[in-house]
Formats: structure tokens, sequence, C-alpha cells
């Protein structure tokens, strides 16, 4: 990071107060506020639009160019040359794998993938139509009770295995939750498949037969979990990062990083793309649904639309779209309704003025869940398959944190409350207070 400094007149002050600005390998210079807390003042950034909370060799966006990097590789190189378990061993060690490294990190993770049997048991408590995330949260927390042998954060090897077998076992829980809310038994993996094709077999495969997961469905659902998994600072990311700051559990903080993705807003988005064309239901009335996402006053959006860092494509939803348009040839399914419905509405939207001014385009959300509609994934194990990508963004950005002198992350605010007043006591009080709950 080179050093210059701004410059930053306040009223009320003698001087200027001199803040450094640093600049990354690429992307916006940053400037350094933390000088204003001694002078009296918070930045103020709602969303944090435009604070960067941490310094970070990860993943790098470019939302105007349409650019995503994992470690300086762009998104659609690794989707094209790489595959899933290859970009996470570059994601969390910085450099490509050699062969013989990738042969290890390979088996490595494959002999992760069982989980606890116990684990089993807390499935029992959960009702059968519990909704998978939900499972997820539960399970993936409960898993930090289980590996005492390696909770010392401090010890980078410690970290390092902790980060194997998360990556390796989020396909075994989310394949459990499936199954649990089927009423199927468990599939155990098979440790001679790769990791997506394993993936489906414990989610479709059953006991009683031993059906043979199709190629093209295993490369889509790898091109899956690779296209999801990083990016950046992001809302799930940077709440992993923040619960990690308190020095917590990984296991907890990647819960933590869980439940947040599961807004609509994030990673529940795929989710609500397919609720969205089942409400649609005729591609007659896509019009008057275009025109409720247009409308000030309805709250209506079209789900799988826009984003907050892209605001030209979304590069994972370019690659997205060309795997959604084989699987849907190898299935045969290139005329099923609602993905009619999908294809009409992406092209009128666009078409449309107001997506094309906002900048609105389909993101990788959009089109993921076509495909895993496609599969016969159902809508409630989308986000599930999200966060099975993401998990290795997440930890790597946990151990980067880690790696590091860890400062815990404490965002002050702007406090529009009372200021100190008296205390009335409960007689005093009106009968009928203000209503003061939103
Ligand atoms: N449909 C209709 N209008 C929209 C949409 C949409 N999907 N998204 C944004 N707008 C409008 C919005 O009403 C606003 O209009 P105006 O300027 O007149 O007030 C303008 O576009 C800017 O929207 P914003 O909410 O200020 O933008 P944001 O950057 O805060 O929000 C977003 C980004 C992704 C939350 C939003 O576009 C959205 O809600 N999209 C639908 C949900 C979705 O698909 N989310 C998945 C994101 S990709 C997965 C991930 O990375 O997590």
């Amino acid at each position: 990071m080179t050093d210059t400094k701004a410059s930053l007149s306040l009223e009320g002050l003698d001087a200027p107060i001199e803040l450094p600005i640093y600049s990354g390998s690429v992307g916006p210079k940053v400037i350094d506020v933390g000088a204003l807390t001694s002078k009296g003042y918070f930045t103020y950034d709602p969303g944090f639009v435009s604070t960067a909370s941490c310094e970070s060799k990860i993943t790098y966006i470019d939302g105007g160019a349409g650019l995503l990097m994992h470690r300086g590789y762009p998104i659609e190189v690794l989707a094209e040359k790489s595959e899933y378990l290859e970009s996470c061993y570059l994601l969390l060690h910085g450099e490509l794998p050699s062969k013989e490294e990738y042969a290890h990190f390979k088996n490595v993770i494959t002999n992760h993938t069982m989980v606890h049997e116990s684990i089993t048991r807390f499935f029992k408590g959960f009702h059968y139509d519990s909704h998978p995330m939900a499972m997820m949260c539960g399970i993936v927390g409960a898993l930090s009770a289980f590996y005492h042998d390696a909770t010392d954060i401090t010890n980078p090897k410690h970290r390092l295995i902790s980060a194997h077998r998360l990556i390796a076992k989020m396909p075994t829980l989310a394949a459990m939750c499936y199954k649990h809310s089927q009423g199927q038994p468990f599939m155990y993996p098979n440790n001679k498949l790769g990791y997506a094709e394993n993936f489906l077999h414990m989610m479709f495969g059953t006991p009683c037969d031993d059906a043979k997961v199709n190629p093209v469905i295993a490369r889509a659902m790898d091109k899956i979990f690779l296209l999801h998994a990083d990016h950046e600072q992001n809302a799930s990311t940077s709440t992993v990062r923040l619960s990690g700051s308190s020095g917590a559990n990984p296991f907890a903080c990647i819960a933590a990083g869980i439940a947040t993705l599961w807004g609509p807003a994030h990673g529940g988005a795929n989710e609500a793309v397919l609720s969205m064309l089942e409400e649609i239901g005729d591609v007659e009335n896509i019009d008057k649904y275009v025109a409720k996402a247009k409308d000030k006053s309805d709250p209506f959006r079209l789900m799988g639309f826009g984003h907050r860092v892209y605001k030209n494509f979304d590069p994972r939803a370019k690659v997205m779209k060309e795997t959604c348009d084989e699987v849907l040839k190898e299935l045969g399914l290139e005329n099923d309704p609602l993905l009619n419905i999908a294809k009409k509405l992406e092209k009128i939207a666009l078409e449309d003025e107001y997506f094309i001014e906002k900048k609105l385009y389909p993101n990788v959300d959009f089109y993921s869940g076509i495909i895993m509609k496609a599969i016969g994934i159902p809508t409630d194990m989308f986000t599930v398959i999200f966060a099975t990508g993401r998990t290795v963004g997440w930890i790597a950005h946990w151990h980067e944190m880690l790696s590091e002198p860890l400062k815990i992350g404490r965002p002050r605010q702007l406090y529009t409350g009372y200021d100190k007043r008296e205390f009335t006591d409960i007689d005093a009080r009106p009968a009928v207070n203000p209503p003061h709950l939103p």
C-alpha cells in the first residue's frame, strides 16, 4: 500500500485533518478515517456503500466493468479451466495447486466428507417440513461442539483443519437436510466420486439403487458451487468476519454466515426467483409483473435482477446462462412452462427502459435457480446449495483475517434517540404511552 494524504477541513477545527490514503493493487483509493474519532467525528455510511471494512488479497470486483477475480484470475477463466475444488485451493492458499498439491488436497477433502454419527440424531429434533436453511444454521453451529481437537484459532494448522472439515462436510449436511425433508434415509458419501457428483449422489441416490449421476448435471453443479465460491465483503462474508473478529469458533462463525445468506436480498434470491416465476404463472402475466416492479408504490421487485456491486453485468450470470442452456438441452426441458416464463421475463427486462436505465441485469441467482429447478432440486434447497459453495469463501476470509493481528469489529452509530432524561415512576406515567415501535 502506498501512502498519500487527504486533507479534510471540518467546521470547528483549527486546522484541517490529515488522513492517509491507501492504494490497493487495483481499484479505488481508500481514505483511512481512523483519526476522525479523536476529533469528535464518526463517519456515517448505512449499507456500507463506500466503506472498506478490511484489507484483503482474496477477491476483487469491479462492478462497473463486470469483473470478478479470485486471486487475480477472472471468474470466467476459472469456470472454464478449473473445477470447484481447484478454485477452493486457490481461494484458501492464494495460488493454483500443482498436480501433487491438488491430488493431496482432494484426498484430504474426500477423507473428511463423513459427519459424526451423532449428527444424524440432531436431525430427529427437526420437523420434516423445517426449512433446510434453518436446519443448516443449527447443524453447522452444532459442529462447533464436535471438534475440540482443532479450536486454537491462533494456530494456522488448526484453522486449515477446520477449513477442510467445513468444505468437505457441507455437501453431506446439505444432502442430509433434503433427505430429512423427504423422510428418506441419509446417504453416506461415496469417496470414489467427485465433489459435485458425490453431492448429487447423496441428494438423489437411495440405498435401494445405485443410479449413476449424469456427468452434464454433475458439471453444472460443480459450476454452481464454483461461481458462488466467494464474492468479496458481501453481507454473509462480512458477518463471518465480524463474528470471527471476537475470536469465536469457526463453525459458529460459518453458522452466522449461513443465517445472513438466508435473506432474499442475498442468497435467498435464487429461491425467491422460483417463487416469483410460480406467482407469475403464465407468460401472459409478465407485463403486469414488470409494471409492478417499476411501480414505486409497490414493494414488488423482480427477483434475480440487479446487484449492489455489478452495475453493468454479473460475470457469473454469463457463465451460468451457458450452463443453464446446456442443462435444459440435456434434460429436454427447453419448453418447460416455468422456464419459458423465465426466458421471456429475461428478454423483456433486458429491453425495458426502466431496467436498462437503472442497470438491472439478471444476476447469477436468476440462472442458478432455473438450473436447480431443472435438476429437480426443491426451491427451499437453493440457498443451502449457495451456502455450500460459499463456505470456502467464508472460511478463506476468516483465515486471512486471523493471519493478521486481530482487532474486534465494532461499528459506531449516529444516535437519534433521547438524550439523558428523568425516570418517571410507573404511577406517574400516562395511561397510554405514545407508540414508540415502528
Ligand atoms: N426490480 C425492480 N427494481 C429494482 C430492482 C429489482 N430487482 N432492484 C433494484 N431496483 C430499483 C430500486 O427500486 C431503485 O430504484 P430508485 O432508484 O428509483 O429508488 C434502484 O433500482 C436501485 O435499487 P437499490 O435497492 O438502491 O439497489 P441496491 O444496490 O441497494 O440493491 C439488490 C441491490 C440486489 C438488493 C436489489 O437489486 C434487489 O433487491 N434485487 C432483487 C433481489 C436479488 O436478486 N438479489 C440477489 C443479489 S445477487 C446474489 C448475491 O450476491 O447475494
